[in-house]
């Protein structure tokens, strides 16, 4: 992050649930992204973790009581909530979320989420049958039109023994979240698809065609458009990566899976944007079974695949659609061709030897109004560069 937290205040409230333990490193992952936290706990937070360890990771007093007159001028519940930029409850037990749908205030912790005038997040974590029971259905629906944020749940074990949703968003995942909050909603609501990551084009059964694209840059402009409030749909082929938490991925294999999932989402898309290496070549004639080898030369015969990018930016009314180019040579020359032969009112391109698979990039972008380049960086640093860019050409284009 490059972006400096230190003017931010959170209060990080924590409820009663075996998952009370992960609000340990959600707190030290905050501070470590220089966020001022002030925990809060319920009382029966107190019985799964100790408010020792959330006070020495915070660095700050924490409070449980709301009758402890140490908190502030006597008025504590004002206090704490008004000078924080953002409530955060991790876990969010049922009954909490219970207590909070329906406005009560018996304890220090629903005190302050109702004596607040800052936004409020909530990260679920329960059994599952307490997830899916209606009435805590309802209460999560009531607290989304009351303009909570609800984060998570996720499905998986629990600490019940049993599987099923209700797990709270890991600790990583949450802080991804919180601090992508604080970003400049400068997409909200925008609908964007993109592609990322290398297509795989089969073969044989066990063997294929593909690239070295990470999706590294694909997965960081699908996490920098999600926190400039895009609503973010990302077709991806096979990578090594965790999908972002707050994204909707679909996982495709081939450039035609690729184009098939793309087009299933155009009705519902204002910005299209193709980070992929999708394969130009796919096998004629893939073999359902494993290729025996013999002493003759063996000729694959290739079939062109379908360009994306051109094929959406050429329909009626398409999304404005961003391009990326990854070139060996000429870039410049490359570059500025394959913009205009696409029909793409951006292009974003770099030289594929020193960006494919790497951490970081250069990146150069092409527009109407000419060329500018983006001075090599992290690619979660480029991606907040570009976005800044795509949301300023978009808004200017409609
Ligand atoms: N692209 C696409 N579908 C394809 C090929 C490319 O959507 N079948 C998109 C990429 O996602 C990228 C842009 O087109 O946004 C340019 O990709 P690139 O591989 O640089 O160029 P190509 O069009 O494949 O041309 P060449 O390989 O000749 O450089």
């Amino acid at each position: 992050m490059t972006q400096t937290f230190g003017q931010r205040r959170i209060l990080l409230g924590v409820t009663g649930g075996i998952a009370a333990f992960k609000a340990a490193e959600l707190c030290r992952l905050l501070v470590k992204a220089e966020i001022a936290v002030d925990v809060v706990m319920t009382e029966a937070a107190t019985r799964f973790i100790g408010s020792v360890t959330m006070q020495a990771l915070s660095g700050r007093p924490v409070h449980t009581n709301l009758w402890d007159s140490a908190v502030g001028n006597g008025m504590g519940h004002i206090d704490l909530s008004r000078s924080a930029d953002l409530v955060v409850v991790a876990p969010a037990s049922a009954d909490f979320l219970a207590k909070l749908a329906l406005g009560a205030a018996d304890d220090l912790l629903s005190t302050l989420c109702l004596a607040r005038d800052c936004p409020l997040m909530v990260a679920p974590a329960m059994n599952r049958q307490m997830w899916e029971h209606p009435a805590t259905q309802r209460n999560i629906a009531r607290l989304r039109e009351d303009g909570a944020v609800v984060l998570g749940p996720d499905s998986g074990s629990q600490a019940c023994g049993e599987t099923g949703m209700g797990r709270m968003t890991e600790p990583e995942a949450l802080c991804e979240q919180i601090l992508g909050w604080f970003e400049p909603r400068i997409l909200d609501g925008v609908r964007v698809v993109l592609t990322a990551g290398p297509t795989f084009e089969r073969i044989d059964a066990v063997r294929g065609i593909t690239n070295l694209s990470s999706g590294r840059m694909g997965h960081a402009l699908a996490r920098s458009l999600r926190d400039a409030g895009a609503k973010v749909t990302m077709v991806s082929g096979p990578t090594a990566l965790t999908p972002p938490p707050g994204i909707d991925t679909i996982d495709v294999v081939s450039a035609a899976d690729m184009l098939a999932a793309v087009e299933a989402r155009l009705t519902e898309c204002d910005i299209f944007i193709g980070v992929a290496a999708v394969a130009d070549y796919t096998p004629l004639h893939p073999q359902e079974q494993k290729l025996k080898k013999d002493a003759r030369i063996l000729a694959i015969e290739l079939a062109p695949t379908v360009d994306i990018l051109a094929n959406v930016a050429s329909r009626a009314n398409p999304p404005f659609c961003v391009g990326f180019a990854a070139e060996s040579e000429r870039l410049d020359e490359f570059a500025e061709a394959k913009r205009r032969r696409k029909n793409v009112p951006l292009l974003a391109a770099n030289l594929a030897q020193q960006s494919m698979g790497t951490e970081d990039s250069e990146i150069v972008l092409f527009d109407d109004s000419g060329r500018q380049v983006l001075p090599r960086a992290p690619k979660s640093e480029q991606a907040r560069r570009l976005v800044t860019h795509i949301a300023r050409l978009y808004s200017a284009a409609r």
